[in-house]
């Protein structure tokens, strides 16, 4: 088995989607004590912007399809994921290996692996809240890696982190229990 973890947070050691995803790796490898992992950090070594060259360098896509499970730290950045990750998976969106367009219309090649996000926010955005509509992280997630296939994605949440100490501390331990649950 594979594991290819990836965070994104630019917060360093102080950053709760890196300790949730982490843990969420963790997990996998306890019940998959064999399984290699490999570790990108693109908050500290980000790639740059995509360009045209980068079209045809597969490295990172295959990397990811070599993978039988996806660990992402993703924080919320201006209602949607940080611009290290996006540039990630402007990477791993490659027609003719992930996804592929057909006469019926485009259809996804990356299913039969799993993939858990630990999701971070300072604010509040489930139903109930004024601003749901705000909410473009998890969400652009879902349709991103349904797009390409997968079927199998787990979220690990933390949300409202940044309306103070006991709020955040309830979120990252609920978050918490909620990892050591996920079935792997
Ligand atoms: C550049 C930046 C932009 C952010 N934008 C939002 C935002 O739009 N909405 C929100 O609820 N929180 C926002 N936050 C708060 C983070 O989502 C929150 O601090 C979260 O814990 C970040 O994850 P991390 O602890 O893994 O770094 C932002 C934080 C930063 C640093």
């Amino acid at each position: 088995m594979k594991i290819l973890h990836i965070d994104s947070s630019i917060s360093g050691p102080e950053s709760v989607s890196r300790k949730l995803s982490l843990a969420a790796v963790e997990k996998l490898q306890a019940e998959h004590p064999e399984a290699d992992v490999v570790y990108r950090d693109l908050g500290a070594e980000p790639l740059p912007h995509l360009s045209l060259a980068d079209l045809s360098d597969h490295q990172l896509v295959d990397e990811f399809l070599s993978a039988d499970a996806i660990v992402l730290g993703a924080p919320m950045y201006n209602f949607t994921v940080p611009t290290n990750l996006k540039a990630w998976l402007d990477r791993i969106a490659i027609a003719g290996k992930t996804f592929q367009y057909a006469a019926n219309g485009p259809s996804g090649l990356a299913g039969g692996r799993k993939v858990i996000v630990a999701s971070t926010r300072g604010g509040f955005y489930g139903p109930e809240s004024p601003i749901t509509s705000y909410e473009l992280q998890d969400r652009y997630l879902k349709t991103f890696f349904g797009f390409l296939g997968v079927t199998d994605l787990t979220f690990v949440n933390a949300e409202g982190l940044g309306m103070g100490p006991e709020q955040k501390s309830r979120a990252v331990q609920d978050a918490m229990t909620a990892v050591e649950n996920l079935a792997v």
